[in-house]
């Protein structure tokens, strides 16, 4: 992790947060490449699941609803964590995560005034600080992890506000305005990509987890009874994802959630995993949510959600029209945290070799990911023409909306290392030959591989490979 965090911040795709005053807690800035990288992911995941169906459509919503969503979704009652002071260390840490040991077991710990060693006996509730191992702790508190601000100029009650927790309650409370004006019919879906906002008690492990973070989530509506199948789909639909866009296949899993760590709305529900370098741990949340959030959406705001059939005979009346609350299956991935597995994933450190006197350090990022398609270089700096015909190909790749680079500082190693180093799969490079007959070497990321294609037919090459 400390090499990825390092590369992060060197090469420019993730800072800490307002990093000239000291950085702020769990909140981070994304660098030319990251930017270009969460946007490439969530790009995908768009593409996946919107553009090539024909059976879900996305919305953007606003992060401010009406305060009335988070009541019915009960998120201002019960989106909470159990908040523990170590009376140690007065670390602050959520004690569902805190390490457990046996009640009554021996430990070993520092005094928090005179750092002499102590020892202590674990309490009732089986576990001690995360951070000094104390078993001397506060009573749990429970906490609401929603930021709360005030619409308007008042500061009150009724003028309190939330940012959003998770993007999946626009989806619900526009149901009935989607699938009308859409003209959609159960099964289909509602995809969003967006901002979600969490005041995390516990933030570790670099981006995996923030206070301010986005979400790709997929609200999936079906008629109940067909839910489960659906359940199984998506499951498997979003597991091929992560692996057609590289993630190793031994290194993500789906796990089904036990009864007791459901969510309350949860009939059925598991993670995508990822074996992050701290272990595994939660990529992507897939729930059956029943008709839990529809159900509790019309109770409260009075309006019916039912989607009604006419063609269709109820089946336990007999009559028409038929009229139902459709069933949720919900896919919830995390794209801030997509970033880290993939960087995770790709980064990839080659020593010194026969054929090479240096090592390298690669991210092999899928080409779809990558921040930049292609790097375009002149083989030598002081040629005029070479670095003439270097810019006019980079223009080309610009013009083609491809992501392109062009660099001539330093030795030519030396710019292959550096765009290795960022996950650049293709690059070109001009040279004598070209000026003879209108031709440049294209070298490969992974293999290192060098082939001398036509400069008229380098925009297209790298399009199907990109594709590929
Ligand atoms: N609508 C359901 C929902 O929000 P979740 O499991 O709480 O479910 C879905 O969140 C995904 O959002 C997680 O799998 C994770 O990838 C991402 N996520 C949640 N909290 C996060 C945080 N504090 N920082 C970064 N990503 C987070």
């Amino acid at each position: 992790m400390a090499k990825i965090v390092s590369l992060c911040k060197r090469r420019g795709f993730v800072f800490p947060s307002s990093e000239i005053y000291g950085g702020l807690k769990s909140c981070y800035d994304y660098g030319p490449l990251g930017v270009e990288l969460k946007r490439n992911i969530t790009g995908e995941w768009w593409r996946t699941m919107v553009h090539e169906r024909e059976d879900i459509v996305g919305i953007d919503a606003s992060i401010i609803m009406h305060p009335a969503v988070w009541k019915a979704s009960g998120h201002v009652d019960g989106f909470c964590d159990p908040l523990v002071e170590c009376l140690e260390c007065h670390a602050r840490f959520r004690a569902d995560k805190a390490p457990r040991l046996p009640p009554g077991s021996e430990v070993a710990y520092r005094d928090g005034k005179t750092r002499e060693k102590k020892r202590g006996k674990v309490e009732a509730r089986g576990y001690v600080c995360p951070e000094c191992n104390s078993p001397s702790l506060s009573p749990e508190r429970m906490f609401n992890l929603m930021f709360r601000t005030n619409l308007g100029p008042i500061e009150s009650e009724e003028s309190t506000v939330y940012l959003r927790p998770e993007t999946a309650q626009a989806m619900f409370v526009n149901f009935q305005n989607v699938f009308t004006s859409y003209r959609l019919k159960p099964p289909f879906g509602i995809a969003q990509v967006g901002k979600s906002f969490r005041n995390e008690i516990t933030v570790k492990h670099f981006i995996f987890r923030s206070c301010e973070f986005e979400q790709m989530e997929m609200e999936y509506f079906v008629e109940p009874g067909t839910d489960e199948e659906w359940f199984a789909y998506w499951r498997s639909e979003r597991l091929k994802w992560y692996l057609s866009l590289g993630l190793s296949s031994e290194k993500v899993r789906f796990r089904e959630h036990a009864p007791q760590e459901r969510a309350h709305y949860a009939k059925a529900s598991g993670d995508v995993e990822y074996l992050f370098p701290w272990g595994w741990d939660e990529l992507e949340g897939i729930a059956n949510r029943t008709d839990f959030d529809l159900k509790r959406h019309q109770e409260s705001s009075g309006k019916k959600l039912e989607y009604v059939d006419p063609n269709r005979e109820d089946p336990r009346t007999g009559a028409k029209p038929f009229r139902f609350l459709p069933y949720v299956v919900e896919p919830a991935a995390g794209a801030t945290r997509s970033v880290l597995a993939f960087l995770c994933d790709s980064y990839d450190e080659e020593p010194p070799s026969e054929a090479r006197a240096e090592g390298r350090t690669v991210l092999r990022l899928h080409a779809r990911l990558a921040p930049v398609k292609v790097a375009v270089f002149p083989l030598v700096r002081k040629d005029e023409w070479l670095t003439g015909k270097a810019r006019e190909i980079v223009k080309e790749f610009w013009r083609s909306g491809t992501n392109s680079f062009y660099d001539e500082k330093d030795a030519i190693g030396r710019r292959y290392a550096r765009q290795d180093e960022v996950g650049t799969p293709f690059c070109i490079t001009v040279d004598g030959q070209t000026r003879e007959d209108d031709t440049v070497t294209i070298r490969y990321r992974d293999d290192m591989r060098q082939d001398r294609i036509k400069v008229a037919d380098a925009v297209e090459i790298v399009r199907k490979k990109i594709l590929e």
